[in-house]
């Protein structure tokens, strides 16, 4: 899947995100409003998954309909947003130390009023530290929790007009709000909402307490907007949702009728999805991957833990043998499945054995890519009534472990798929060339194999949103050097 960001814990990409959303917005940003220099400007940060990644589009989209403008820096914002995440301490510890940081901004010269900038910290640490933000930051103007993102433009015009410390957090489920938001950080690929929150209630994870139940679109609606996006350019989607297998339509559709649905959309090529969970997953999905001709060989199931032990204490509801088995009815029935997981290290209780179990099942199953995150306690999560027991020292050394050991799986299928010919949607000109590119430098063009495998290979603009056969010639850092043919 789509991912930027840090590089400590995820071999080959990584899944947190730390965008600069609005430099990206500002190459291909239409205005349709009084752009003059006094419309106040906004700056989103965005922290965190997918979900958040298109949340933060949702919030540019009203704000730019309320006649802010997006900038690329906090010096030149009237309005900051932090879209932030609680998955993990290491993601709400950066937030903390940022937004300390923009205590004594002050406002660059583009900036409209002259007064310090209104600073709203919105998403999962809202929901989860609720009114306590305030007290540790008194310079943050509003906090908004992810089911009440639709309430951000109303607490932007209540700050501004000098009340401060607000607050929307409810315990109701998020709107389906169905309003037309259609601006997007890409226009060649898109992430579209199929459901949000969780009930799953694995013991480690926050996300059911500050996302809430799960909640499913209604279909219709679903398909609209992707049909409004590939008249918009749009050539692939990703079904967003926590727990995608559980999705049910108020109607009663299955995630399996929805993803038929979406595949027979005109003008639509590629279709991807995320996340699966093993207790949900199973041959019927497996075959709608294999028969569905726009939906990509690329499957991520996170394990968590080769533990059963472990696996029990987490609340996954499912055991390693299970899921040895999924992988190998997935890999009968799509022989070429690329398939990418989640795994924790260092979990309450976690012995050597333990361990032991996750590194031989990876070693078994040969990841294409895998995160290899260390246990941190998350507040309301069940498991963190338990001593956090395993020495952050462990926990690093467990980590480089298992890195380690994708690492040189990851290698050894990189190896193999020179020679290979991969089928490669064109999403932008690449800023890094091969190394091997000639004098004078030639352009080159990033792409995306079915198996989501990023491929770089010599072209024109033109080549852009196009589907093309790429020969592959080798490889650089995870990234495939290829030659269209
Ligand atoms: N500590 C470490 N990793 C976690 N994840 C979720 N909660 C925690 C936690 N408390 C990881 C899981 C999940 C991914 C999104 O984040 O692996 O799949
Ligand atoms: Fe968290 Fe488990 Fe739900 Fe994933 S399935 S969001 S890990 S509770």
């Amino acid at each position: 899947m789509r991912r930027k960001g840090s590089k400590d814990k995820v071999v080959s990409n990584s899944k947190m995100v730390e965008n600069s959303f609005a430099e990206k917005q500002l190459n291909n940003f239409q205005p349709e409003f009084d752009m003059t220099p006094k419309s106040p400007k906004v700056y989103i940060r965005t922290f965190g998954c997918q979900m958040n990644e298109r949340d933060s589009e949702i919030i540019y989209s009203m704000m730019i309909q309320e006649g802010y403008t997006p900038v690329s820096s906090y010096e030149e914002a009237d309005l900051i947003i932090f879209n932030t995440c609680s998955v993990r301490k290491h993601a709400e510890d950066r937030v903390w130390g940022k937004l300390k940081e923009l205590k004594n901004l002050k406002h660059g010269e583009s900036a409209c009023s002259g007064a310090p900038p209104m600073i709203g910290l919105v998403g999962c640490m809202a929901k989860a530290h609720g009114k306590e933000v305030f007290k540790k930051l008194p310079h943050v103007s509003f906090i908004c929790g992810p089911s009440n993102i639709y309430d951000i433009p109303g607490l932007a015009k209540k700050v501004k007009s000098g009340k401060s410390h607000l607050m929307s957090i409810s315990k109701e489920k998020r709107p389906l709000s169905e309003k037309r938001d259609e601006y997007r950080e890409e226009k060649i690929r898109a992430w579209v909402n199929i459901s949000y929150g969780c009930n799953n209630f694995c013991s480690y994870c926050i996300v059911p307490f500050v996302r809430g139940r799960e909640i499913s679109r209604r279909s219709e609606n679903i398909i609209d907007e992707i049909k409004r996006l590939v008249d918009n350019g749009a050539k692939e989607v990703t079904l967003l949702g926590q727990n995608v297998n559980s999705y049910k339509s108020p109607t009663g559709k299955s995630f399996i009728r929805l993803l038929e649905e979406v595949n027979r959309i005109d003008g639509l090529r590629r279709i991807r999805f995320m996340t699966s969970h093993p207790k949900d997953a199973g041959l019927e999905l497996f075959k709608a991957i294999a028969g569905l001709d726009k939906v990509c060989e690329h499957l991520h199931l996170p394990l968590q833990s080769g533990s059963d032990r472990i696996l029990r204490l987490m609340n996954r509801n499912y055991t390693s043998s299970h899921y040895l088995k999924l992988i190998d009815n997935l890999r009968k029935t799509i022989p070429d499945c690329a398939v990418t997981t989640d795994i924790i290290v260092g979990f309450p209780s976690e012995t050597e054995g333990d361990f032991e179990d996750t590194r031989m099942l990876m070693e078994k199953i040969r990841f294409d890519s895998a995160f290899i995150f260390k246990y941190s306690p998350r507040p309301f999560a069940k498991a963190s009534n338990t001593e956090d027991d395993i020495l952050l020292e462990e926990k690093k050394e467990r980590n480089q472990v298992l890195l380690g050991c994708q690492d040189k799986i990851t290698r050894k299928k990189n190896e193999d798929l020179i020679g290979n010919v991969e089928e490669v949607l064109g999403i932008s000109i690449a800023k890094r060339k091969p190394s091997s590119s000639e004098y004078p430098p030639a352009t080159y063009i990033k792409g995306r194999s079915r198996k989501n495998s990023l491929v770089v290979y010599k072209g024109s603009m033109g080549l852009i949103g196009r589907i093309l056969n790429v020969k592959i010639r080798g490889v650089e850092e995870n990234t495939f050097i290829g030659e269209a043919v």
